[in-house]
């Protein structure tokens, strides 16, 4: 049996260390596993808090001061949920600030709907669902055993991805939430439906043809329609899920404007994947990362000095 000689290394002169100074631009990378791994605190911070995500550690959110001198309207509290055996949120807690734009962004999959969906308890309609922690509307509990769930999520409007008007008319559409509060006085109905669609930035457009069917608009006009009403029913929060993904550019500028415009009236809170759209319409902007939220700040603070290079990474496009 012939002993085979070991492989040979192919040297290049850029790889062997001291004798070139000054590596040209053009030249190929040196590849990793030529060097030894970095011990962990002299990796560089931008992936040591990742690695520690991915290695399942626990991590401190770093959280801006502002928003913690902020109105609270929502507090989550070490909130952490799971579908069936896998964890989607890890202990999360921070505030919602009243009256405010709160952003959710981050990499696909990392627990934006997730978090957004816990807030009306939309998750509970999921068998496996399992969750630990509190979440606070206004100072109570939204996730004990005796809150009413129907009652609670009247207190909130939500707005999906993809617009979803009811198969009736405009006018049916918007009155809706008082349609199920049993509401029947015509005046008032009429009254909360201009004064919804006007809010909604759709009253001009729809005015003459209020009993049209709602699945008549265009795909602008229809998520505009879920706003007005999400908003007829006097939310306490209005929760967007991506509300612009499924609109062209210019029904997204009109949703954009329309959010601008309930800031101070609405406490909102937008997941969006678009981070100039975050930058555009949000006061807050809080970054999330397989499941835990790592920063959370002003939104100028967040996309222009981030505390963290892990978020100056994510905005600047290094990852997600
Ligand atoms: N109904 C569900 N059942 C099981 N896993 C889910 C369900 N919804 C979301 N997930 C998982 O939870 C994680 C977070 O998802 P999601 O909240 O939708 O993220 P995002 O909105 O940030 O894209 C993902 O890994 C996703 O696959
Ligand atoms: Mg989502």
């Amino acid at each position: 049996m012939t002993q085979q000689p070991p492989a040979a290394v192919p040297q290049s002169p850029a790889s062997t260390d001291g004798d070139v100074p000054q590596q040209p631009a053009f030249s190929q990378p040196r590849p990793a596993a030529a060097k030894p791994p970095l011990p962990d605190e002299t990796r560089p911070p931008a992936t040591s808090r990742l690695h520690r995500i991915a290695l399942g550690e626990p991590i401190q959110a770093e959280i801006h001061d502002a928003v913690l001198r902020e109105d609270a309207v929502l507090e989550f509290d070490h909130f952490s949920l799971w579908y069936g055996s896998k964890q989607a949120l890890f202990d999360v807690s921070f505030p919602v600030a009243r009256g405010k734009v709160t952003a959710l962004i981050g990499p696909s999959g990392c627990g934006k709907s997730t978090l957004l969906r816990s807030i009306n308890r939309m998750n509970d309609l999921i068998d496996s669902v399992r969750y630990e922690g509190d979440i606070r509307l206004n100072g109570e509990s939204i996730l004990g055993r005796q809150v009413d769930v129907i009652e609670l999520r009247k207190r909130m409007g939500m707005v999906f991805q993809k617009p979803n008007p009811f198969p009736m008319s405009i006018f049916e559409n918007v009155v809706y939430p008082l349609r199920i509060d049993g509401i029947r006085n015509r005046r008032l109905l009429k009254e909360v439906c201009e004064q919804s669609l006007r809010g909604a930035a759709l009253w001009d457009e729809v005015k003459d043809r209020l009993h049209e069917s709602g699945l008549g608009l265009s795909g602008g006009q229809q998520q505009r329609l879920c706003i007005a009403r999400a908003i007829a029913g006097a939310p306490e929060v209005l929760l967007l899920d991506e509300p612009c993904s499924a609109l062209d550019p210019i029904a997204t500028a009109k949703i954009e404007d329309l959010i601008n415009e309930l800031r101070g009236e609405y406490s909102i809170v937008i997941v969006t994947h678009n981070m100039q759209q975050a930058s555009r319409v949000s006061d807050y902007t809080a970054l999330m990362y397989l499941g835990r939220l790592l920063e959370y700040g002003p939104t100028s603070d967040i996309f222009t000095r981030p505390h963290l290079p892990e978020t100056n990474d994510y905005i600047t496009g290094r990852f997600g």
